[in-house]
């Protein structure tokens, strides 16, 4: 199996570049059948989802504008829980269509508080697209509108995922070796 070490961790493939590409194919498709005729504001929440918006963009056929969110709430393997705003919209928000676009949506807590930040600069819609979602983890009740690829609950990196800032330049997403 391929393998990748980070720290003293090591991580074995688990979805494939072509696998990720196909992914965001379809999450593409369904955005550009939703969004005929609109121009929506695309929120990229940084750091890890900066691969796959780069993506995902260049397979939009409707214009977009973009900006970016930053959160900390991370460190190593398990969520804080603890969410602090490192970088903020300065993009006017109210009466647009507002696409949020994340790499992985975990807990849920990262996300329910960047709608929530959202919502208070009253857009016209709001979806939510994620590249990866682990349902079995996610505790608050919140519409994931677009979703990439569904994973059981272990720790990935790759394709913009991090572990403790490394790993995010792969191609391929690796998961947690556990013994
Ligand atoms: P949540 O608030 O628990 O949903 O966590 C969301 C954030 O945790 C994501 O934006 C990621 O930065 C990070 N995260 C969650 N699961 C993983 C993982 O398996 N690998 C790398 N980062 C993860
Ligand atoms: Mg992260």
């Amino acid at each position: 199996m391929k393998t990748v070490t980070l720290y003293n961790k090591t991580f074995g493939l688990y979805l494939s570049a072509e696998q990720i590409q196909q992914a965001v194919d379809e999450v593409a498709a369904k955005l550009n059948r939703d969004y005929v005729d609109k121009q929506p504001l695309i929120i990229s929440i940084l750091n890890g989802s900066f691969i796959f918006t780069a993506d995902l963009m260049r397979r939009l056929d409707f214009t977009c504008y973009l900006s970016f969110m930053k959160l900390a709430s991370y460190r190593g393997l398990e969520s804080s829980g603890q969410l602090k705003m490192l970088v903020g919209l300065n993009e006017n928000v109210k009466g647009r269509d507002v696409i949020i676009v994340e790499d992985i949506v975990d807990s849920g807590l990262t996300m329910q508080h960047i709608v929530e930040q959202v919502n208070a600069l009253e857009p016209a819609s709001i979806r939510i697209v994620t590249f990866i979602h682990k349902p079995e983890a996610t505790k608050v009740d919140i519409k994931l509108d677009y979703i990439g690829i569904e994973v059981p609950n272990d720790f990935i990196v790759g394709y913009g995922l991090d572990y403790d800032g490394l790993g995010r330049q792969y191609s391929d997403i690796y998961k947690l070796v556990t013994d």
